[in-house]
């Protein structure tokens, strides 16, 4: 019985190359309709009002506050100016606490006003500004938003692990500036920005192939250069540039054509925010450990999969993170004593028979195979919409897409497989001419980029 439903889930999990390219279709199809209206799509694709991305000349001390990963982080930047680089820069990383994720906003801002007084409180005389001038900071905000501009938007709806009420539809650039008022900061917030955008950004500073960013982390997004002229619901003037950055939050996608299982919908419904970000729910870190217990609840709940009790701890959900998922993924000892030991500490199942443990690592390949290979076929739908993935007279264009994000980072199984797989779905002469780049820390950067090359001083003081 117990295999009958491992193989049925994996059967179902099942993600050939024909239904991946089916995907990426779906996904060019969804951004152009995205882009065509507001609403015209369950992808967002979000106007940033970034349509100048760095290009290496931005000098000055700048901050950067980096909200809605796993962390929290607080930077200081000086930016070196054409030939000086990046020239130092120092970050303060806490992790949120979780009661403050599911409170009120004005919790929220303060905890995140006072991080961010704390960690000014502390610099030294070598980090002065000019006399009069006050501090700037570039605001990486992991959350659809929709932008009025470079420097406010409202807060479309929050997703991951948040859900506080009063912040949705609130500038969260007023809602950050009143509480840093309230602590008594003197900072003004010279750019909003999403992860993915701020990924870009810091990506492009060293590389200028960057065209797209990707963050597989606690949840899943990405953004990419689009030409202005591409976009039909922008009825504002056309950037010089010629061009856009477009938050498509790609999280929210859904197709047909997703290999979704009893799991997956049961995990939405019961989820925070049910029937939405249905990509990011099988693809990304909040959720890959969460759909392996489920799956093993049902193995110990309808083949004693665990003896004759069904383990208690099996039942809470979230319990198994996909940190330890990963850990037992990549269990390369003969007994798979890592497997018997997560089990044992995280779900209190002890003594487990190796049959058991080598099911529990065949869970984790299935999901995670289905996840890193289904963010592929997304990357691969961004690439057709700018007709990056073919070879055109003769020569293809160098693409780099810079990534960053917890699950890319650090689930060592995942990460190869969707390299793997991106290859696999653009063949080997044009794969050659696409890069996928780890953007460490990008985003932050990359916000604070954006700060200076909005800066209020900008065209002198
Ligand atoms: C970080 C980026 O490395 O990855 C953040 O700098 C981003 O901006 C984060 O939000 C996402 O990863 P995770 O795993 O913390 O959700
Ligand atoms: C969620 C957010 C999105 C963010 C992504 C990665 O999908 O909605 O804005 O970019 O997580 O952090």
């Amino acid at each position: 019985r117990a295999m009958a439903i491992v193989k049925e889930f994996e059967e179902k999990c099942g993600t050939p190359t024909g239904k991946l390219k089916q995907v990426a279709d779906a996904m060019t199809v969804e951004m152009h309709a995205g882009l065509a209206s507001e609403g015209g799509s369950k992808l967002k694709m979000l106007i940033t009002f970034v349509d100048n991305l760095p290009t290496g000349n931005e000098e000055g001390l700048f901050y950067a506050l980096d909200l809605g990963g796993t962390n929290f982080r607080v930077l200081r930047v000086q930016l070196g100016g054409k030939d000086g680089g990046l020239v130092n820069q120092e970050f303060a990383e806490v992790s949120i606490p979780p009661n403050l994720m599911i409170g009120t906003s004005e919790e929220l801002f303060n905890y995140i006003a006072g991080e961010l007084a704390k960690f000014v409180a502390q610099e030294g005389q070598d980090f002065q500004l000019p006399p009069g001038r006050q501090r700037e900071l570039g605001f990486t905000f992991s959350f659809p938003v929709m932008q009025s501009s470079i420097a406010s938007g409202n807060l479309i709806r929050w997703t991951k692990g948040f859900s506080i009420d009063d912040a949705v539809g609130q500038d969260i650039v007023a809602e950050l500036t009143r509480a840093m008022e309230r602590q008594g900061l003197d900072m003004h917030v010279s750019a909003l920005v999403n992860d993915t955008v701020g990924t870009l950004a810091g990506g492009r500073h060293s590389n200028q192939d960057v065209i797209a960013a990707v963050i597989l982390g606690t949840g899943t997004n990405a953004a990419y250069v689009e030409r202005a002229q591409a976009i039909p619901k922008w009825h504002g003037l056309l950037p010089q540039s010629g061009e856009m950055v477009i938050n498509m939050e790609w999280g929210n996608f859904r197709s047909s054509h997703l290999p979704l299982t009893d799991y997956d919908l049961a995990l939405d419904a019961e989820s925070l925010n049910p029937g939405e970000q249905i990509f990011e729910k099988i693809i990304s870190g909040m959720y890959l450990g969460e759909i392996v217990r489920r799956v093993l609840c049902k193995l110990a709940e309808e083949a004693s999969f665990f003896g004759d009790t069904i383990p208690p701890k099996l039942k809470v959900p979230f319990i198994l993170r996909t940190p330890d998922m990963s850990a037992m993924h990549h269990d390369s000892s003969a007994d798979l004593c890592v497997v018997g030991n997560k089990l044992k500490s995280i779900l209190e199942i002890s003594d487990t028979s190796l049959k058991v443990r080598v099911v529990v690592v065949e869970l984790c390949n299935i999901v995670a195979t289905r996840g890193a290979r289904l963010a592929a076929a997304g990357i691969l739908g961004i690439l057709k919409k700018l007709g990056r993935d073919t070879i055109r007279d003769g020569e293809s264009q160098r693409s780099v897409i810079g990534m960053d994000g917890g699950l890319y980072e650090h689930y060592i199984e995942y990460r190869k497989c969707m390299e793997n797989t991106l290859k696999e779905l653009l063949g080997e002469d044009v794969s050659e001419s696409i890069m996928v780049e780890h953007s460490n820390d990008g985003s932050g950067i990359g916000a604070a980029l954006l700060a200076a090359s909005h800066s209020q001083y900008r065209d002198g003081y």
